[in-house]
């Protein structure tokens, strides 16, 4: 299979899987003990907490170790929304799901903030939308488009006028660099299954001197602020995800990223017609293409390119499925129409310039054996009656 679906998740490199196996396995003390294996595991905590603060430019008591990105969003969501004071928690319209319902279930009302045409946060809007504001979260960048939000100058608006601000920095964190000091932010979630590190484990970034209130609440763990059993083996993983990605993109000449990127991107434009590139190319991740097909249903789309082995999506991982187009795409003004024909292509490390161009040949026949059966406009896919 070639897996073109890193912005869901992306496998762990063999250093990550090499550095966990031991905290699985003798390794497997609870960190809170007193005994030697136990202080062990916890040595190994501290040392992944002190790598992945420096990976981020932050202070390792900063970093609260969480299950992951959806853990950490909801508990800096819910930390802000305790601790201020009345008034709208602001998020942009395009954040992932991990955001918008939780927002919809805070003590407050929420503003969504409209994108322009190209998926970028309007920043007039957004600094209208701030009056009355209680909390800010604006993600780093989008997991759809790969688009990446004008985040620091957000924040200054935000903290102009004394607010905090989350951010949702998942899809960021090693694709380009991330530095919480010069964002300017007070709250940001990170997870390791994004960069080929493994899945249930997070951090969030808490900077020092904010007022904070833990969400799950039980042993004093991550000193009070994420109560239950250190995951070990998986915050070790973490670390050692970070660092090999570092390694990764510090050995290239250029963004291991962007060749395969371009170079699949570059032939389906020379090879298919018809074919739109949703988003700003100016601001984009280097990882990942989002692309509309006239005339083809993206779920066609999505069991031809499986068939030939190819995975990827047709909108955020976690919609697949769904019939609707993304809420990402119709905040853009994407067209119904033209928002069912999309799909998102995101590359990992692992992903080499042949399947760059193996995916874009497969994208090609996929489009053409679908055009042919559906004719001009989108139809049903009766292709696959089930
Ligand atoms: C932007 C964004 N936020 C939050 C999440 C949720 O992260 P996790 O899968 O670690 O819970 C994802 C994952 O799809 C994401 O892409």
């Amino acid at each position: 299979m070639i897996d073109l679906d890193a912005n869901a998740t992306t496998p762990l490199l063999p250093d990550v899987l090499d550095a966990m196996l031991p905290w699985l396995r003798e390794g497997y003390a609870n960190p809170s003990g007193t005994y030697a294996a136990a202080k062990l595991a916890r040595q190994a905590i501290e040392q992944a907490r002190a790598r992945m603060a420096a990976w981020i430019g932050a202070e390792p008591d900063e970093i609260v170790f969480t299950g992951g990105g959806t853990e950490s969003v909801n508990t800096a969501l819910h930390s802000l929304d305790a601790l201020t004071g009345p008034g709208t928690a602001v998020v942009s319209a395009i954040e992932h799901s991990a955001v918008l319902r939780c927002v919809e279930n805070l003590t407050r009302e929420t503003r969504l903030v409209p994108v322009d045409a190209g998926g970028r946060l309007d920043l007039t809007a957004f600094a209208s939308a701030l009056d009355g504001a209680a909390l800010v979260s604006i993600m780093a960048a989008n997991n759809e488009t790969g688009v990446i939000q004008p985040l620091r100058e957000a924040v200054e608006l935000a903290r102009g006028r004394g607010l905090p601000v989350h951010s949702d920095a998942i899809q960021v964190a090693g694709k380009i660099p991330l530095a919480v000091k010069d964002l300017g932010v007070d709250l940001l979630s990170l997870s390791a299954h994004k960069f080929h590190g493994p899945k249930g484990v997070g951090l969030l970034y808490v900077r020092r001197g904010l007022r904070f209130e833990p969400w799950l609440r039980g042993g004093g763990q991550e000193a009070g602020r994420r109560a239950g059993t250190e995951n070990t083996a998986g915050i070790v993983g973490m670390a050692a995800a970070a660092a090999a990605v570092q390694r990764h993109l510090a050995a290239a000449a250029e963004h291991p990223l962007v060749l395969p990127r371009d170079a699949f991107e570059a032939k389906v434009l020379a090879e298919i017609h018809g074919v739109t590139v949703n988003g700003d190319r100016q601001h984009r991740l280097p990882n990942t293409s989002h692309l509309s097909f006239d005339s083809c249903d993206a779920a066609g789309l999505l069991i031809l390119l499986d068939e030939a082995g190819v995975a990827c999506s047709s909108g955020s991982a976690c919609l697949t499925g769904q019939t609707r187009p993304s809420h990402v795409q119709l905040a853009m003004g994407i067209p119904e129409t033209r928002a069912r024909t999309s799909l998102r292509i995101s590359f990992s490390l692992l992903n080499t310039l042949d399947d760059a161009l193996a995916a874009a040949t497969a994208v090609k026949l996929a489009v053409e054996k679908l055009r042919r059966v559906q004719g001009p406009g989108v139809g049903p896919v009766w292709l696959y009656s089930p």
